[in-house]
C-alpha cells in the first residue's frame, strides 16, 4: 500500500485574540495532520477554536506559534518567519454567509475568481471551459445565465462550491457550508458534499458543530475543545470507541456511570469496573490503569431491555421504566436504576410502559471504561444524557 501522504499539517498552533488583561488563549497547541484526498472534520463546542484554526490555515488570522504546510509547503513558521498571504496559498473556501453575489449569474460568480486572477491572466474561451467544467462538476450545468437570486438555497450552495473549485485549489476549506439552509435541505446536501468531495477528490476540511453532519460526512474527525485537539478518529471509532469522556458525551448521546478499575483484563478478558450499582466488565480504552477512578460509558442503543431476569449474563442490572417515547424506529426511554438515569433505546415492538420493572443488559463489549479526568469547563449540559 502507498504510503499515506498528508496534503496539510498543523503543528503546535498557537493563537491569541485581544490585548493585556482581555487577551485570551484562543489556540492552545493545535497539531494535526490532514491525509490528501480526505474529508477531515473540525468537531466542537460553540467557541471552541474551530474557525480560527481555519481562518490560520487560509491565511486570514496570524497565528502566534507553530507551523503550517499545505502539500509539503510551509505557508507560515513562526520560528522561521514565513508568512504566505491568502491568495498564493493553494486553498477554496465555503464560508457559513457564503455570500454569492445577487447582482450575477451563475457564470459570472463562478467566473469571477479568475476575472480577477492577473497571473496567469485566462483568455475569455479559456475561463468558459474552466466555468464550464466546474458547472458540471457541482450539477448546475445549463444554468449559466439564471441569476443568482433565482436559485434555491441548494443550488446557490453548490454555485459557493463551484466559485471556491474553480481556481482548481488543493485544499476546500468549508466553515459551516450549511447552517443557512433548512433542516430537510440540510440533510440532503450532506450527501451532495459528500460525492461531490469523492469525484473532485480534493482534500476538504470541513468545519462543523453539529455532531450528527460530522458522523454523516467526514473521513477522519477531530474533536475540539477549549482550543484544543481532544482526540482524532473515523465517526465510527469516535463512536464505538472512545478514548475520552468528551467524546462519548459530544458525539452521540451517551450514560455514564462511574467507578474505579479493579481489573485491567487483556488478552481478550474484559476489565472489572466496581460501581456503586456493582461490578461491571468493560472494555479499557488505552492508557487506563488498575486501580484508577474512571467512568463506563454505554449507548443508549447497546444496552438490551429484558422483561424477565436473564440468566447466564455479566453486567444486568435491575431498573424501573420511567418514561418510554415512541420514535417510530425505537422507543427512547429513561431508566431509573436506583438513583442513576439510563438512556435506552430499544426496539418498537418492544412496547414498554411508566412504571415497568425491567432488567437492563450492558453489553461488556460495548462497555468503554474511559478516564474520569477530562477536559477543563466541561459541564453537565454537554453531557447526552
Ligand atoms: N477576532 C476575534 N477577536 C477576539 N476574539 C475572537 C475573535 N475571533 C474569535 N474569537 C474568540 O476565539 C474563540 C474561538 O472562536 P472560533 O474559532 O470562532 O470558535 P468556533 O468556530 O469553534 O465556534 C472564541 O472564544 C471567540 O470568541
Ligand atoms: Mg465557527
Amino acid at each position: 500500500m502507498a504510503e499515506k501522504r498528508f496534503m496539510v499539517q498543523i503543528e503546535f498552533l498557537e493563537k491569541y485574540f485581544g490585548e493585556d488583561k482581555d487577551r485570551v488563549h484562543v489556540l492552545k497547541g493545535i497539531s494535526l495532520d490532514i491525509p490528501e484526498g480526505s474529508l477531515y472534520t473540525f468537531l466542537g463546542p460553540s467557541g471552541c477554536g474551530k474557525t480560527t484554526t481555519l481562518r490560520c490555515v487560509a491565511g486570514l488570522e496570524r497565528p502566534e506559534g507553530g507551523k503550517i504546510s499545505i502539500d509539503g509547503r510551509p505557508v507560515f513558521a513562526s520560528g522561521e518567519r514565513v508568512y504566505i498571504p491568502t491568495n498564493k496559498r493553494p486553498i477554496g473556501m465555503v464560508f457559513q454567509s457564503y455570500a454569492i453575489w445577487p447582482h450575477m449569474t451563475v457564470f459570472e460568480n463562478v467566473a469571477y475568481p479568475l476575472t480577477i486572477q492577473r497571473r496567469p491572466r485566462r483568455s475569455k474561451s479559456e475561463i468558459r471551459q474552466k466555468v464550464e467544467e466546474v458547472l458540471k462538476v457541482v450539477g448546475l450545468h445549463g444554468l449559466e445565465d439564471r441569476p443568482a437570486p433565482k436559485l434555491s438555497g441548494g443550488q446557490q450552495q453548490r454555485v459557493a462550491f463551484a466559485r471556491a473549485l474553480v481556481n482548481e485549489p488543493k485544499v476546500m476549506l468549508l466553515d459551516e457550508p450549511l447552517s443557512n439552509l433548512d433542516a430537510k435541505l440540510r440533510e440532503q446536501m450532506r450527501f451532495e458534499i459528500k460525492a461531490l468531495q469523492r469525484r473532485v477528490n480534493i482534500t476538504t476540511i470541513y468545519v462543523t458543530h453539529d455532531q450528527a453532519e460530522a458522523l454523516a460526512i467526514s473521513d477522519q474527525i477531530a474533536v475540539m475543545h477549549a482550543g484544543k485537539l481532544i482526540e482524532v478518529g473515523t465517526a465510527h471509532q469516535l463512536y464505538s470507541r472512545p478514548k475520552r469522556k468528551f467524546t462519548a458525551t459530544f458525539l452521540g448521546l451517551t450514560n455514564l456511570i462511574e467507578g474505579k478499575v479493579v481489573e485491567l483484563g487483556g488478552d481478550s478478558r474484559p476489565g472489572q469496573m466496581e460501581t456503586k450499582k456493582g461490578i461491571f466488565s468493560f472494555v479499557p480504552a488505552t492508557g487506563l490503569t488498575k486501580g484508577e477512578t474512571a467512568v463506563l460509558s454505554i449507548r443508549p442503543e447497546h444496552i438490551q431491555v429484558h422483561k424477565q431476569q436473564p440468566q447466564g449474563l455479566e453486567n444486568v442490572v435491575e431498573g424501573t421504566v420511567k418514561e418510554a417515547v415512541f420514535m417510530g424506529d425505537a422507543y427512547h426511554c429513561q431508566i431509573a436504576v436506583g438513583d442513576l438515569l439510563l438512556r435506552v433505546h430499544t426496539h418498537p415492538f418492544l412496547s414498554m410502559s411508566p412504571g415497568e420493572k425491567v432488567y437492563l443488559h450492558l453489553d461488556p463489549q460495548s462497555c468503554n471504561g474511559l478516564p474520569a479526568e477530562d477536559v477543563e469547563g466541561m459541564d453537565e449540559s454537554m453531557l447526552g444524557a
